[in-house]
């Protein structure tokens, strides 16, 4: 584990734990703080009508209420935003995280954990975030049950690569 930076910060939502998963690997390789979106009701993820709920909340555009942050984003000048992807797109957390937090002049990468299908998460990401500058972006592919050391390996190499990239 490297040496904390308070300048950065990884924000992410994730109802089965993928997310999760490479948002703690990034932190972790980067000193960075993190912050897990919790929404005030959350869908059963053992549940199969996760499926029809969470879809029908993104066609409807939901913003669901989150819990009350730990940290407060603008503290940060470099953000990670990781998402599980969604009926093609993100979550709707990530949708009330991006409605409420402005990330104008703020350095953003972007993840996402998806089954094979990204569809325009980043599009729909990139257009709520027109006034950041946004570095790059990656998705992983059900990293905890594929190839999970794998994933690991990639988040590690490319968070490392957007400091290198940015110097913050
Ligand atoms: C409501 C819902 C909708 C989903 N829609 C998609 C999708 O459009 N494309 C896709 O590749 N995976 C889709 N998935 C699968 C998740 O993106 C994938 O399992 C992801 O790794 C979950 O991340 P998490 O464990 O952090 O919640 C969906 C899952 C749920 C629960």
């Amino acid at each position: 584990m490297v040496e904390k930076n308070n300048k950065r910060l990884v924000i992410y939502y994730s109802l089965e734990g993928n997310t999760k998963l490479i948002a703690k690997v990034m932190a972790e390789e980067i000193g960075a703080d993190l912050l897990q979106l919790n929404p005030k009701k959350e869908i059963k993820s053992k549940s199969f009508s996760k499926y029809f709920w969470g879809g029908s909340q993104v066609l409807m555009k939901k913003q669901p209420e989150l819990m009350p942050f730990e940290v407060d984003p603008m503290d940060y000048d470099f953000i990670i935003i990781g998402t599980p992807v969604w009926a093609w797109t993100y979550a709707p957390p990530i949708s009330t995280l991006l409605s409420k937090v402005d990330f104008s002049g703020k350095t953003v990468g972007l993840f996402s954990c998806n089954g094979g299908q990204n569809g325009k998460t980043f599009i729909n990401m990139k257009k709520h975030l027109k006034n950041s500058h946004i570095v790059s972006h990656i998705e992983f592919i059900e990293p905890l049950t594929k190839d999970k050391k794998v994933a690991i390996e990639r988040a590690q190499q490319w968070i490392r690569e957007m400091v290198s990239k940015t110097k913050i």
